[in-house]
């Protein structure tokens, strides 16, 4: 069989689905990056971008993907030798912190179970030991892509400044921008990192660094050797609504299209569907009788579920075997999980039906595979689904 029928279920944690809207705006011919047309398309994104980092500071787009922007944050606002408060949160923050310590930085990396989220006790704790202030910046993965664990970054703020520290606060939101709340200025983050591929619903390509006004002066000092991520060179092109080097244009395209698509449901009503997928989600598995790899109900992500299959079941003999009979891609475990979990992404372009389809492929895959468990996932989701329709306000405007 060369062909399979119907839509291929990407319900990976990202890259996600992207919408049709978002693929007719960047079918389009090559444009001249200096003419005067691009001029309006720049402006266009990098003022809508603000809005969904809801943040009045500027922000950078990159023609990366997500790892640029974390080398970007760091070599942007430190030095050689800088001691960084990280966190082992998952695989994401694991390979931030590897990258700190490649490029000369010198992170302390505090351990969790992987279970977690980053403790702002322990974060407030951490800064005021730190009397001669030698921790320049704090790096939290807002969203850990590979546990479904979302950490608490106000509060993370408030330890910050109960230890009266002036280190810089960097919290890396590529699987929570525009899926989970996030508030770059209120939460007094000095940069924010995101990719396109996941929240803002376009293909992989594009990063971004949202600055706060202590970055851009850090910026000023830091001796990490830098040239293509470079800040001020970037800024001083944008303000004309140009790039000092040659952006990715169609992938502009579609930021446009899908910035516009996110002001028209309303960020509010972003939030509020992902959190409404995301408990629906985490209904089915305990009604499969699995458990959540997050073990704080306050720290769930609404982005994405990771769930662990029991003790000598492989959780990636289960992923193939859904592929295969359903055509459905699941996200691996990574890392230290690998074979133990399985990642099941809710966000971005989603609704009420494909996610029932999402799980009514795993519920008949772990049948299929022999995993162990209980039926009726499928049912408690659509209970919780439908019980919570009316509140469930369709606000997207027709095109
Ligand atoms: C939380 C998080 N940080 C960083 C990255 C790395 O981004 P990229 O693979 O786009 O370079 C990812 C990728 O999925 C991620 O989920």
């Amino acid at each position: 069989m060369t062909r399979r029928s119907g839509r291929h279920f990407l319900q990976i944690p990202g890259p996600t689905n992207v919408p049709d809207r978002v693929l007719r705006a960047i079918d389009m011919p090559t444009m001249d990056h200096r003419g005067p047309e691009f001029a309006e398309l720049g402006h266009e994104v990098l003022d809508g971008l603000k809005h969904v980092f809801q943040t009045k500071q500027p922000v950078v787009i990159y023609p990366a993907s997500g790892t640029g922007a974390w080398e970007a944050a760091l070599v942007n606002t430190l030095s050689p030798g800088d001691k960084v408060l990280m966190f082992e949160t998952g695989h994401f923050a694991t390979l931030w912190q590897k990258m700190a310590t490649k490029l000369g930085l010198a992170p302390e990396f505090v351990a969790t179970d992987w279970r977690r989220g980053a403790d702002p006790a322990i974060v407030e704790a951490k800064l005021k030991e730190d009397k001669r202030h030698a921790i320049k910046a704090v790096c939290v993965v807002h969203n850990e892509t590979s546990t479904g664990v979302t950490s608490r970054i106000g509060a993370i703020r408030k330890g910050i400044d109960a230890a009266k520290h002036p280190a810089l606060f960097l919290v890396d939101t590529i699987s929570s921008l525009a899926s989970i709340d996030y508030r770059h200025d209120e939460w007094g983050v000095d940069v924010t990192v995101a990719g396109s591929q996941k929240g803002l619903m376009l293909p992989p390509g594009l990063s971004f660094n949202a600055l706060s006004e202590k970055a851009r002066k850090a910026s000023q000092g830091a001796k990490l050797p830098r040239s293509y991520w470079g800040w001020e060179e970037m800024l001083a092109s944008n303000k004309t609504g140009y790039f000092p080097y040659t952006p990715a244009t169609n992938l502009l395209y579609g930021l446009r299209e899908a910035l516009r698509m996110l002001r028209e449901e309303g960020l509010e009503n972003v939030f509020a569907r992902h959190d409404r997928h995301a408990e629906a989600t985490r209904r089915a598995v305990h009604a499969w009788g699995l458990e959540v790899l997050c073990a704080v109900p306050e720290e769930y992500s609404s982005s994405l579920t990771a769930v662990m299959t029991p003790a000598g079941h492989d959780a990636d003999k289960l992923r193939k075997k859904i592929l295969e009979a359903f055509d459905m891609s699941l996200g691996t475990g990574l890392g230290k999980l690998a074979g133990k979990v399985f990642r099941i992404g809710h966000l971005g372009d989603f609704n009420d039906l494909a996610l029932l389809g999402t799980l009514a492929g795993v519920e008949m895959g772990l049948e299929l595979a022999g995993v162990p468990h209980k039926k009726g996932g499928v049912q408690a989701a659509m209970e919780h689904l439908a019980a919570r329709a009316s509140g469930a306000k369709a606000t997207r405007k027709a095109a």
